[in-house]
């Protein structure tokens, strides 16, 4: 049994996760050991690794957030229809995913359906989760409203534009590449604007007279130009912070037009929302996988052995795709 670890907070991931590859694996009473079929790499691994996320480590801390795979066993106070059930892994940042088995609690799995890729079932319960709760917690939404993204050609973005297009929603999708804004406006962007010179402007310009409702911002570095579409009393949310910089809002759409700066974490929407409705959302999000009506571009698989090359590539900027851990491929 395989799985990454990560030795010591901050530095190199080359030199700070190692591979472990002797590991004893004890199902406790309410736990369920899981085959992992696949796990990405997603920016929050990549911030814990360097001790910037909402969690810190506890040396030596087992990796990678979320994940999909099969139940081969469940402790005996675990629901044992789950045997043999395809699930997803809810991110803890303590279980790690990063893995060919692991063992979990069972509260912190979902089953789902068989009849889906599972790379894209394993990236499921961050991105998605957090696109659907952007779209469903913040703004009553309607068909026909504008909403503005930065990072639109992100995992996030790519969920955020695909569910919003099934609901009749329009998007701004806000990138940095051209080519970026080719791929979003590929998959279903109303509208897509390169970061740049003059960004307010152009902004107004291609929504010709329509405001935004609400504005989802991962870090942009521009956020006044940018909020200045979102209509009087609007709302912008923040979830990621790219830049390393904390969102910044001129006074005077604050105050004057009643801006308000909300934020989501992904963990806390998972701790707070009741069971009931988590299984239901995940439920709808793996069926709309299955349907192929979102889902996240993939850039490159790699087995758990080859994690040096697997970190490096996802720490790569301009990447068309995510990263994922396919540990089916060490055999
Ligand atoms: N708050 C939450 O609970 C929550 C939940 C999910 C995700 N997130 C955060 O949301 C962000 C996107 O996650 P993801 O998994 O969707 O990412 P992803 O698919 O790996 O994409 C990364 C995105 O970040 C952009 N980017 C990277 N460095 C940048 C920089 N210095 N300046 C501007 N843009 C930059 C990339 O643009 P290029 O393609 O041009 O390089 C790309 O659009 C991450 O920061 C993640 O931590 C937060």
């Amino acid at each position: 049994m395989s799985k990454l670890i990560l030795t010591a907070v901050g530095g190199d991931p080359a030199e700070t996760v190692r591979l472990d590859n002797e590991q004893q694996l004890t199902v406790g009473g309410g736990d369920v050991l899981v085959e992992v079929e696949a796990a990405p790499i997603n920016p929050a691994d990549q911030l814990f690794m360097l001790g910037w996320f909402g969690v810190y480590p506890q040396v030596p801390n087992a990796l990678g957030a979320e994940g999909a795979g099969r139940v081969l066993q469940a402790g005996p106070e675990a629901d044992q229809t789950l045997i043999g059930r395809r699930v997803i892994i809810l991110p803890t940042f303590v279980q790690g995913t990063w893995a060919d088995k692991v063992v979990v609690p069972a509260r912190n799995v979902i089953p789902v359906t068989d009849d889906a890729d599972p790379k894209q079932l394993a990236m499921l319960p961050v991105n998605p989760a957090t696109a659907y709760a952007l779209l469903h917690d913040y703004v009553a939404l309607k068909p026909g409203d504008w909403i503005g993204l930065s990072l639109a050609n992100s995992g996030v973005g790519q969920f955020v534009i695909a569910l919003a297009k099934r609901a009749g929603i329009k998007t701004l999708a806000i990138v940095r590449r051209d080519d970026a804004a080719k791929q979003v406006q590929a998959l279903g962007a109303d509208l897509a604007v390169v970061a740049g010179e003059n960004l307010g402007d152009r902004i107004a310009e291609a929504l010709a007279g329509a405001k935004l409702r609400v504005l989802f911002d991962g870090g942009a570095q521009d956020l006044g130009e940018l909020v200045r579409a979102v209509e009087d009393g609007g709302t912008v949310v923040t979830y990621a912070a790219v830049t390393g910089q904390p969102p910044v809002l001129p006074l005077g759409d604050l105050i004057y037009r009643g801006i308000s700066l909300r934020s989501f974490y992904i963990l806390n929407w998972i701790q707070q929302t009741p069971r009931n409705d988590l299984e239901r959302i995940y439920t709808e999000l793996a069926e709309l996988v299955a349907q192929r009506v979102i889902s996240a571009t993939v850039e490159a698989t790699y087995p758990l052995r080859q994690y040096r090359e697997a970190l490096a590539h996802a720490g790569q900027q301009g990447r068309s795709g995510k990263v994922l851990f396919v540990p089916g491929q060490d055999a």
